[in-house]
């Protein structure tokens, strides 16, 4: 239980620094399919993997008492940010899924596909971006 703004901050940032190893993972393997999918094959195999790393890192984040739950508690002007960030995992979730199932049926290697794949690893990058702003703007006040 959080009783002060001292312990607020330090379970922000013991959930943040749990996490690492995963966000670590997470940005690798999105630099990879960007740079190095270059075959079809390659593009599935890595979608699959990144469906995979981000069910299981998304979950962690919404446990209860973790990440979000540390972030919402300690600031709850940020809330609904947080609730935001929830939503999105939902639709990069099942955006990832998506893809990974085209490309199962043969369509990583059509233009229209890699113009999608890129939209979701933008979209990734900047939705992780935003909940590190969050937790600085966590941190910082
Ligand atoms: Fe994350």
């Amino acid at each position: 239980m959080i009783t002060s703004a001292d312990d607020g901050k330090v379970a922000i940032a013991r959930a943040r620094d749990a996490l690492e190893p995963e966000h670590v993972a997470v940005r690798g393997l999105l630099d990879t399919l960007h740079d190095h999918a270059t075959t079809a094959k390659d593009t599935q195999r890595l979608l699959s993997e990144l469906h995979k790393t981000l069910a299981k890192h998304f979950a962690h984040e919404s446990y209860p008492g973790g990440f979000y739950d540390s972030i919402a508690a300690f600031r709850t002007e940020l809330v609904v940010e947080i609730g935001g960030l929830v939503d999105e995992h939902f639709l990069l979730l099942s955006t990832t899924q998506s893809l990974r199932e085209r490309a199962e049926k043969g369509e990583a290697g059509e233009a229209r596909f890699r113009a999608e794949l890129d939209t979701l690893i933008g979209r990734l990058l900047a939705h992780e971006k935003h909940e590190l702003e969050l937790v600085e703007i966590a941190l910082d006040g």
